[in-house]
């Protein structure tokens, strides 16, 4: 966090209220009883949550569902959908069981639930329940693809789209996260819970669940970046947005920048009281915690997963299919999103060939991707983008059968990717911004053999944290270039060194440590005032 005296001179805009309790920290918690350990696990997770939990429920709710079921030929199937979310919050959820309440978005989902709109998941291994929302074509277009990533994506990433804002996305916005707050309700049914929100899509949920019902504890994790308030002012209803989240006892991000970023606007914008010192934004003299939790990946299953012999019989198939053998491969894996710098990785790949072509016929890099929001104009002007880039690098230096650039914009199974990700001499993340980037610590977690080399941009959350990465601007297309040299030839001694500091970044801050922060902080680090129940 910042600490600057200019920030805190207008943080310090209005009167501390009487009634605060200070913000506890967590870091005793957290320190004292499992700092000095070696790495937090699922069985500590487990511990700590029952301990802190007492009598209330864990609620989670998010727009996209951790189960897509999905209905082929009348049989039923499932899928884990992309993106950092359920990655993050799956693991939690099997450890504290409870309730996950999302959009059913699969084509198989009706079929799947109970009459109560309920289905238990893991489907192979059941541990808590997930309550589905239903919303319709109107509802999707309006919320999901209008407001949430028209005007709100666009406008937390600074990728140089423009942010739509429709009065009608807006209004839909509203009413769909009313649904969700009714549906929350109706899983609480005034009982004590802790309900943990997720993501842009739903920021007006804590202020109305605080509005029905004041002892619920409320709690959130912004996923994706908060803009400077320079950028975010430009939304219409950005008071609301931000009153909305200032609902929440708890409000996290995954870097410092961002709570600095938030509070300011709430400062400026809404004239809440900022205490830097505490973390603590007052609105209506009530406190919100802001704090960072870096994000990261069960990096003990991800690393034993990596080892199995199913990974290694895939290893040898994509080896064969591929003509792998004796290629230097690197490798990216991204939502297909404008957000990732796909096409300026690609440009790079290109610039790196020519400017040292005595790797033409002997590099191989590896695009997989999943496609994502293709309703959406700026997501089908990048598919066109990514394959004109493709062909000019391919179309420059494929010959016989080799080509430079292979596209996989497919949804590949778990195994295999875990395979690409042996595989790869070297991994690429070029991300314009991201919150996080999961799959930078993806690919260090499955590197047990404590060999590989991340090319990393700085504009990620990750980069802070995977310091031993080679750290490259994705605009830079000569440095970047030149970055994918120094991967490539960097001599085993040095990737050794700088893959195993990184593992053992990623090994301590794993998920675990993130939701136990997290956790920690939701249920002693807010104010449990008991105030009178408003009807719904
Ligand atoms: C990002 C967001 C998540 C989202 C994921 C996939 O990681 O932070 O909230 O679920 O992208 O995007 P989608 O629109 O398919 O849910």
């Amino acid at each position: 966090m910042s600490d600057g005296s200019l920030l805190r001179c207008w943080f310090f805009s209005g009167k501390k209220p009487e009634t605060e309790t200070p913000a506890r920290s967590n870091e005793g918690v957290i320190r004292g009883r499992v700092m000095g350990e070696p790495t937090w696990t699922r069985e500590k997770l487990r511990r700590l949550v029952h301990r802190e939990i007492g009598d209330y429920r864990l609620i989670v709710v998010s727009n996209r569902q951790p189960y897509v079921h999905d209905l082929v030929g009348g049989e039923l199937s499932y899928a884990s959908p992309a993106g950092g979310l359920t990655t993050a919050i799956d693991p939690l959820m099997q450890e504290c069981g409870g309730t996950w309440v999302a959009f059913g978005g699969g084509k198989g989902d009706l079929y799947a639930v109970d009459e109560k709109n309920r289905i238990q998941v893991p489907p192979d291994d059941p541990s808590y329940t997930l309550r589905l929302v239903w919303l319709t074509e109107e509802e999707q277009q309006g919320y999901y693809y209008g407001f949430s990533n028209q005007g709100l994506w666009p406008l937390c990433h600074n990728a140089f789209i423009e942010p739509t804002f429709q009065t009608s996305d807006w209004e839909t916005y509203k009413s769909v996260n009313n649904e969700f707050a009714r549906q929350v309700l109706d899983e609480v049914d005034g009982r004590p819970a802790a309900v943990f929100t997720q993501d842009y899509h739903l920021a007006l949920l804590p202020r109305l669940l605080r509005e029905a019902d004041p002892n619920i504890i409320t709690g959130q994790f912004w996923h994706i970046p908060w803009p400077t308030y320079e950028i975010f002012r430009i939304c219409p209803w950005g008071d609301q947005l931000l009153d909305g989240l200032l609902g929440n006892d708890l409000l996290g991000f995954h870097i410092g920048d961002h709570c600095d970023n938030f509070m300011e606007a709430a400062s400026r914008i809404l004239g809440s009281s900022v205490h830097d010192e505490y973390n603590l934004v007052y609105q209506n003299e009530e406190p919100t915690l802001v704090r960072p939790f870096p994000i990261s990946v069960d990096f003990e299953q991800i690393s034993q997963e990596s080892r199995s012999p199913e990974v290694t019989e895939e290893i040898d198939r994509l080896t064969e299919e591929m003509k792998l053998g004796g290629m230097i491969v690197g490798l990216g894996i991204d939502r297909i999103d404008y957000t990732k710098g796909i096409p300026h990785r690609i440009r790079a790949i290109g610039r790196f060939l020519e400017k040292y072509p005595e790797y033409i016929g002997k590099v191989v890099f590896i695009q997989a991707g999943v496609m994502s929001r293709t309703d959406i104009d700026a997501y089908q002007r990048l598919s066109d983008q990514i394959d004109q880039e493709l062909n000019n690098v391919n179309g420059r230096f494929a010959h016989d059968d080799w080509r430079p650039i292979v596209y996989l914009p497919d949804d590949l199974p778990a195994v295999t990717l875990a395979a690409l990700r042996r595989i790869a001499n070297f991994c690429v993340v070029s991300s314009l911004h991201d919150g996080m980037n999961l799959v930078a610590k993806e690919y260090v977690a499955s590197r047990f053999d404590e060999d590989g080399v991340l090319v990393l941009s700085p504009f990620t959350g990750a980069a802070s944290e995977l310091t031993d990465s080679v750290i490259v601007n994705p605009y830079a297309t000569e440095k970047f270039a030149d970055a994918i040299c120094e991967a490539v030839e960097m001599p085993y001694e040095e990737r050794h060194g700088r893959m195993v500091r990184m593992r053992s970044v990623v090994e301590e801050n794993n998920i675990y440590l993130w939701a136990a922060r997290l956790f920690v902080d939701l249920m002693q680090g807010t104010r449990r005032s008991r105030r009178p129940v408003r009807s719904f």
